[in-house]
């Protein structure tokens, strides 16, 4: 986690440098800190506990001059958040500046060294360890900086993306990466770099992604150079055309990014579909299937890796493969499959599913999956990211940045590309019928329309929520399709409202969370018209018995649960597997306002970060 920013050019570093953290603020809100060499060839540093907004109180007033810089906004993962463990982390004699995404995994044995040689610390970080060790080696081996970067580099176990200045030096800036993204923006006389594109955008379109095991040098007045940190040779640089917009990443008159990105779904769900249906809704185009045919048609079984809300999105896309595919599927935690020694051959294929395309335990899922053999496609809404760079091909969910923590329209763009490639599939293994991609994709054409009408509900939701702010627990309750609609539905909940939510296959409640329901225990069921529709009545009817109350998400112009439940909320009817899609957007609706009116900040939740690019 973490997100890193740096900046060398012609202009003042920090202003451009406090609107980088803001964005990648996604990434981690702990604490921020910057460092700047001053006009005078001073380094500055401030940091503190806190959001990016806290820095600039602290800073104010301050010297921000500059036109070199780097900055970092936290997740902590060693050492509680607090000044000191803020990023900067200087080294001894304070005059090297660095931050760092990722964990130095052997910092223990190096802290011990180092200290060992006289050398003491101030934070609890792995990352002081790698500021320290760099300054050691560049005064033991008599060494430059960069040559001492790229040797501590050679020491450090762990994952990283690090941006290193020096007191004294405004004209140089240090950046490496190991599995920890960094990405350079190249304009004109002057260099951004950035834990994602986010922060470049506005100043310049042309990108570098740097690549696992690469070290860049950027000196002021002079090309950017890459070098290899296995060989020190120079790397090929590939500058590439960024394509988002400034308008993308701001809120667009919402009071939160949770909130535009809720009501952004119809059109996001239009980006994704565009150019994917085809002849009048009787054929469905995915070209990362259609090149990978034999892939396809020969797979022996398909295992879905994936973490959070992508996981729930998996669990959707198991029963969509199955049933149009007759493909044997499975999901697995990416965090357990990585070290469960899974069986897998050339005939497997592993799709991993990930919004940010960083998440490190679903990259080292499918670089297990591709060391043992198997096919590997990803589903990624970040374009360029390191899980899309890591596969055989894949397919982009293109629902633009998503910056409110709780996924939201990257989790309707996942299904929506997951029906798409059960379709795109079933046709090509002649498991599906032709009458049923028809319908299917003709209501897919419908769904940004589906979405706004169920929309609408919005006011009814709010006015509902009040009723629910201070409730302590909620059962979500959902069957087949609508089973992984309900475990999103209740970590929607958790994740911004801190109200503990479980989130259940409606049969199995009996065996257990049954013996929770009273009249405080409020219920959520997602029951649309569909086959289990009946089956589900029953289970209402077990909540209602014991005093529960009862919050439906039924299909338009349902009677009968309208007379069972306490609350219905009335969706469009959509065939049985899109109605995750379409349940889904209530569910996070509830979500919002019972946190809005808990007055919880939705975009940041506590503890939480978006990208989770750590163990
Ligand atoms: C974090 C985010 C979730 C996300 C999960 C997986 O926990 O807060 O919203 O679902 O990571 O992230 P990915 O980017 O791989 O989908």
């Amino acid at each position: 986690m973490c997100g890193i920013v740096g900046y060398l050019g012609h202009r003042q570093a920090y202003e451009i440098l406090i609107q980088g953290l803001h964005r990648l603020e996604y990434r981690g809100y702990d604490s921020a800190g910057v460092a700047l060499i001053n006009d005078d060839c001073n380094l500055n540093v401030y940091k503190t506990r806190g959001k990016v907004s806290n820095l600039e109180q602290s800073a104010d007033g301050k010297d921000t001059n500059g036109t070199v810089g780097i900055a970092h906004t936290r997740w902590a993962t060693h050492g509680e958040p607090n000044d000191v463990n803020a990023h900067p982390q200087l080294s001894q004699s304070r005059s090297i500046a660095l931050v760092h995404n990722g964990t130095i995994e052997n910092y223990s044995v190096l802290k011990k060294a180092l200290i060992q040689h006289g050398y003491s610390f101030e934070s609890d970080t792995d990352t002081e360890v790698l500021v320290q060790l760099i300054e050691f080696i560049k005064i033991t081996n008599g060494c430059s900086t960069l040559d001492a970067v790229t040797e501590a580099l050679h020491q450090v176990e762990g994952a990283y993306a690090i941006a290193v200045i020096e007191d004294g030096d405004p004209d140089t800036l240090i950046v490496a990466r190991k599995s920890s993204p960094l990405v350079i923006g190249v304009g004109d006389g002057e260099t951004f770099i950035a834990s994602d594109a986010t922060p470049i955008v506005g100043f310049t379109d042309k990108v570098v992604y740097l690549q696992d095991d690469e070290i860049a040098v950027i000196r002021r007045g002079k090309p950017l150079q890459v070098l290899s940190l296995k060989d020190n040779k120079p790397s090929k640089i590939n500058i590439q055309t960024l394509k988002l917009s400034l308008a993308q990443l701001e809120k667009g008159g919402y009071d939160t990014f949770m909130l535009k990105e809720i009501f952004e779904q119809p059109a996001t769900l239009r980006d994704c579909l565009r150019g994917r249906i085809v002849d009048d809704c009787n054929r469905v185009v995915l070209s990362g299937v259609e090149i990978n045919k034999d892939k396809f048609l020969n797979a022996r079984r398909i295992v879905l890796v994936a973490c959070g809300t992508s996981w729930h999105a998996a669990l959707i896309g198991k029963r969509l493969i199955q049933e149009m595919c007759g493909i044997p599927v499975e999901v697995e935690y990416a965090s357990e499959f990585r070290y469960s020694n899974p069986c897998l051959t050339k005939d497997d294929i592993v799709i991993s599913i990930s919004q940010s395309g960083e998440t490190a335990d679903t990259l080292a899922a499918i670089q297990l999956a591709r060391e043992k053999g198997a096919f590997v496609y990803g589903i990624c809404n970040v374009v360029g990211a390191s899980i899309p760079r890591n596969t055989d091909s894949g397919t982009y969910i293109h629902v633009g940045p998503e910056i409110g923590v709780a996924s939201t329209k990257a989790f309707t763009g996942q299904v929506t590309v997951l029906v798409l490639l059960a379709l795109c599939v079933g046709q090509l293994r002649g498991t599906i019928l032709p009458q049923t991609v028809h319908d299917v994709a003709k209501a897919l054409t419908e769904l940004p329309e589906t979405i706004e009408k169920t929309l609408r509900l919005d006011s009814k939701i709010q006015e509902l929520s009040r009723i629910f702010t201070y409730a302590h627990n909620f059962l979500y309750l959902g069957r087949g399709y609508n089973y992984p609609t309900a475990l999103e539905g209740a970590l929607k909940l958790k994740e911004i409202s801190y109200i503990h939510a479980e989130g259940y296959p409606a049969a199995e409640m009996k065996h257990g969370p049954i013996a929770l329901i009273d009249h405080e225990m409020p219920s959520v069921i997602i029951a649309p018209s569909d086959s289990l529709y009946d089956k589900i009545i029953s289970n209402v009817q077990q909540v209602k018995a014991r005093g529960g109350s009862v919050i439906a998400i039924v299909s338009k112009g349902n009677r009968a649960m309208a007379d069972i439940a306490d609350y219905c909320l009335e969706i469009p009817e959509v065939p049985e597997c899109l109605s995750p899609i379409v349940a889904s957007i209530p569910l996070q609706l509830l979500a919002y306002h019972i946190a809005v009116n808990k007055g919880k900040n939705v975009d940041m939740p506590r503890n939480l970060a978006k990208s989770v690019t750590v163990e």
